[in-house]
């Protein structure tokens, strides 16, 4: 078995093992008792967490030592290591974050907690006063919960547009990134809980996630992707950070001695402890030497533990290379609280986090368009909402994975529209396409239709003795066997409304961020597979259609018996072939699937997706009656939604997946007064039906408030204030990571041949016009800019002479609404031959004005907008002379220009 499957190891975790591995011991800690300072002189809290530190050491065994770095996990506490209950040293007892505590015990308040916007959505506020704010809850429920680490905040750079695990961090520009990791560090470190930095380093892509090779860049690595981790090590003494499952410049991230030892730990001063990803060590003496702290999770798949401890006796590792293991956790638990205050399991404040929650949401949500001013809806003018989206009924749309909280209660935006627009309004609903599945993570055509198919012979299927789920009026009879044969009799027999399967990681208990009409597919079909769906197919129209089959692992379509398309499936690929349909015309179809195929050694779960593309404007009844619904409405309101999750796939294009493109096109035809409000953590295309509808808000994935912060905003009880942590780009093609090498790399090599020319950098370089821009969110108000200057001081001495530069400049609430507008500065070309970006976020300010008032703005440049990293010298430089300076509403609307000039004596050491 591969160390790597994580899915799988996962699973096995959480349904085969059970707490006797740690039995009834008190895992949430062991600390202090009376007799503490005489006993335990490491418990007196006038000593330094240094002090502390030095004392206990002392009296602990090598094998204890090997016990405190060598991480567990149970189906019970979740990740955790063991209490050393003989020196009163706690458990580090973990939760997943970052967009709220995943509780995995469930004693502890049902496994419930608050599900807050996925962090995208925080970037999108640009608040790093919220940032603390959602920090401090985070931190608050943690300790609340048992758990005494959280591991977050994601600090991965969002370097691909449609990256499934973009929701998790925050955004493309490392100084905004940086600013709101740091707050967002504070806010948890304020409670004895750590936080944990992830991933380091570079895990910006989920394709290919547990080997790509990333070669990258000094200077890229200085400027762009370890900004975040630097800033809250300097700034907000980083408790944990940890390593990344992909390579980097050839060597695993958590055996990568430069990015450990040389960056992290020297270079970047970080004090704390580097924890692996989860099944990331592949190595014992490797790691244990490159800088690696802590190893999660353990047995089975560890390498630390027993293994750690020979290595020690056999002189492959010293004993004083453990010390500095434990030293720096225990470190970080004396300095941050651990040991003093012990966990608790309180009732968290459900009302008041709510609120919380609702007011973030409300806070990211971005303004992509607003035509006509259509927004925000006035409920004396409508007497008629239609709402419309697979998942605009489903309260728990978010990100699926490792951060997929359990919320303590959930609002749909249906449910929020209903209760805004009140009495007098009627408000109805049309899903208008199948629900969003963890199988539109897949690439390849939208799925057919639920609404096409039909079984054969729909009560023969659900006879007796099949396990059945499902009752979906249309769709295919699916038999499924748990081996890749078809062997023996099916496992599991019911009717799919669509074929559009992905198991695997996605499938593992608890974490499937879908629809509740989806049902559940059992987890004993995580690994081997093999499937059947038959049935009959008729099109719509009459037509040329494509037919086609995405998946990983063989599959076959029969049409009318005939084998009609066959798609090796080697690697996740897609097979299409052209028909001619006549509308009505019922074929027979039968798909058979078999998972024969191993990634890297390894069963990856059950990927298949039966896809069309249709005629232009071939519809299916789903969109039918949306349509008529949205035609007999005095507004559409269409709710769309992706799918993304950690694991080991992306899409290849960034359209909205399972039709949902069809359905707005057809809607938008319908009534002219059509809202989207998109749901996705990612940047997603528009192209095909921007111009078609007024106003676009983008909503992410916004936490268990989401229907009352978007209900709130469409009727503008809210004035939208969000703008866009990261570019959306016309398609995938336009991008500066449209290229194999660059994405998903070629041969294992992710070349990050793109450099510092990250996001918007990266487009303002090649001149690619992106659908909106970095920075973009519109309001319910206007502002005018003026009077910018830009002042530059000089301070220190000349040879660490750093350079602070300040814009100021006056912002007038010009509309007639109060509103907030996000200023910011961007900084220009500098003057060297070194090839720079012509514009980078220096700063920003979010200021809120009422309507007709004006303030004075003031914005202190971040010293590295104004320098760049020199691979030769390995420092920052701030080349003297004229540098551009840019003030506006996004990275593309410049309301102002100045410049500063940089004297030559600042030449130096300009950023640290
Ligand atoms: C993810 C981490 C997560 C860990 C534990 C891994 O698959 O990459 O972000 O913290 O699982 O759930």
């Amino acid at each position: 078995m591969n160390v790597k499957s994580t899915w799988l190891y996962r699973m096995v975790m959480m349904i085969v093992i059970v707490a006797v591995v740690i039995g009834p011991m008190n895992i949430a800690g062991a600390a202090g008792s009376r007799t503490d300072r005489v006993d335990r002189p490491w418990m007196n809290t006038s000593l330094s967490a240094e002090k502390r530190t030095a004392l206990l050491l002392q009296e602990m065994t090598l094998e204890e030592k090997i016990d405190l770095v060598t991480g567990k996990v149970n189906n019970y506490y979740g990740f955790y290591n063991n209490p050393i209950e003989r020196l009163g040293i706690p458990a580090l007892t973990m939760a997943d974050g970052p967009a709220g505590v995943r509780i995995a015990n469930p004693d502890v308040q049902d496994k419930q907690s608050t599900a807050l916007p996925a962090p995208i959505a925080l970037a999108a506020t640009w608040d790093t006063e919220a940032a603390k704010q959602y920090g401090d809850l985070l931190g608050d429920e943690a300790y609340n919960t048992t758990h005494n680490v959280v591991l977050g905040p994601g600090m991965d750079i969002a370097r691909i547009p449609w990256g499934s695990r973009n929701f998790e961090s925050m955004g493309e520009d490392p100084l905004l990134q940086s600013q709101m990791a740091t707050a967002y560090v504070k806010g948890i470190q304020s409670h004895p809980v750590l936080a944990t930095a992830k991933h380091y380093l570079m895990n910006n892509q989920e394709t290919e996630r547990f080997t790509t090779n990333v070669k990258v860049s000094d200077r890229a690595l200085h400027e762009i992707y370890i900004r975040p981790f630097q800033e809250a090590i300097a700034k907000a003494d980083l408790g944990g950070a940890m390593c990344s499952f992909n390579k980097v410049n050839g060597e695993p991230a958590c055996e990568n001695k430069t990015l450990l030892t040389d960056l992290l730990k020297k270079e970047m001063q970080f004090k704390g402890f580097v924890m692996s990803d989860y099944g990331a060590n592949l190595s014992t003496a490797e790691s244990a030497n490159s800088g690696l702290d802590l190893e999660t999770p353990g047995t089975p798949y560890g390498k630390w533990g027993d293994q750690l401890l020979a290595a020690v006796k056999n002189g492959k590792v010293s004993e004083k290379t453990i010390d500095d293991k434990a030293r720096r956790i225990l470190v970080q638990m004396f300095s941050k609280g651990l040991f003093d205050h012990p966990v608790q399991n309180n009732q968290i404040d459900v009302r008041d986090h709510g609120k919380k929650a609702r007011q973030l949401a409300e806070e990211s949500m971005v303004l992509l368009q607003n035509k006509n001013n259509a927004l925000p809806l006035s409920k004396d003018k409508l007497k008629s909402i239609a709402v419309i989206g697979p998942d605009a009924d489903n309260g728990t749309v978010a990100g699926g994975g490792s951060s997929l909280v359990n919320p303590t209660y959930t609002v749909s935006p249906l449910e929020a529209i209903r209760n805004r627009a009140g009495k007098g309004v009627t408000v109805q609903y049309a899903p208008g396409t199948d629900p969003i599945s963890a199988g539109d993570i897949m690439p390849g055509p939208s799925a057919v239709p639920s609404s096409l198919l039909t079984t054969s012979d729909k009560k023969e299927n659900i006879s007796a003795g099949y396990a059945t789920y499902g009752d979906v009026e249309q769709g295919l009879r699916g038999e499924y066997w748990s081996n890749n044969k078809m062997e023996g009799n099916p496992i599991l027999v019911r009717n799919d409304g669509q074929v559009n399967m992905n198991l695997g990681f996605y499938n593992y208990q608890g974490l499937n961020a879908k629809s509740p009409k989806i049902p559940n597919t059992p987890t004993t079909l995580n690994g081997l597979i093999s499937a059947r769906w038959t049935g009959a197919i008729a099109a719509p129209k009459d037509g040329d259609y494509a037919l086609s089959l995405t998946s990983l692992g063989s599959s076959k379509l029969y049409l009318d018996d005939k084998l009609f398309v066959d798609n090796q499936g080697a690697k996740l690929s897609t097979t299409k072939k052209n028909i001619s349909l006549k509308a009505g015309e019922k074929h027979k179809i039968r798909i058979e699937y078999r998972a024969d195929y191993q990634v890297n050694g390894r069963d990856s779960g059950g990927m298949v997706r039966l896809g069309w593309e249709p005629p232009a404007d071939a519809s299916d009844k789903l969109i039918d009656n949306a349509v008529k619904l949205a035609k007999k409405s005095d507004v559409a309101i269409i709710v769309t939604r992706t799918y993304d999750s950690e694991g080991y796939v992306e899409r290849s294009d960034m359209e909205l997946p399972n039709n949902q493109d069809r359905l707005i096109r057809a809607v938008a035809a319908a009534n002219p007064k059509t809202i989207v409000v998109q749901m996705s953590g990612r940047a997603v295309q528009m192209d095909t039906w921007q111009d078609k509808v007024p106003a676009i808000v983008q909503a992410w994935f916004a936490g268990q408030e989401q229907g009352n912060a978007v209900a709130r905003v469409l009727f503008g009880d809210v004035n939208p204030s969000g703008k866009l942590p990261v570019t959306f780009p016309v398609n995938e093609q336009s991008t500066p990571v449209s290229s194999p090498e660059r994405f998903p790399g070629v041969n294992g090599i992710g070349d990050y041949s793109d450099g510092i020319f990250v996001g918007y950098r990266g487009y303002e370089k090649s001149g690619i016009q992106p659908a909106f821009a970095f920075g973009h969110g519109l309001s319910y108000t206007t502002f005018g800019y003026s009077d910018l200057k830009v002042k530059q001081h000089a301070s220190g001495k000349k040879s660490t002479r750093t350079s602070t530069v300040e814009v100021s400049l006056k912002l007038k609430n010009t509309g007639k609404a109060a509103g907030a507008e996000v200023v910011q500065v961007y900084s220009g070309k500098l003057p060297t031959n070194v090839e720079t970006p012509s514009r980078q976020l220096a700063g920003w300010s979010k200021i809120e004005l009422k309507p007709g008032q004006e303030k004075k703005v003031r914005i202190e440049l971040d010293p590295k907008a104004l320098s760049y990293w020199d691979e030769k010298s390995k420092a920052w430089v701030m080349p003297s002379g004229e540098v551009p300076i840019y003030a506006g509403s996004s990275s593309q609307d410049i309301r102002l220009t100045g410049s500063v000039t940089i004297p030559a004596a600042s030449k130096g050491k300009a950023a640290r």
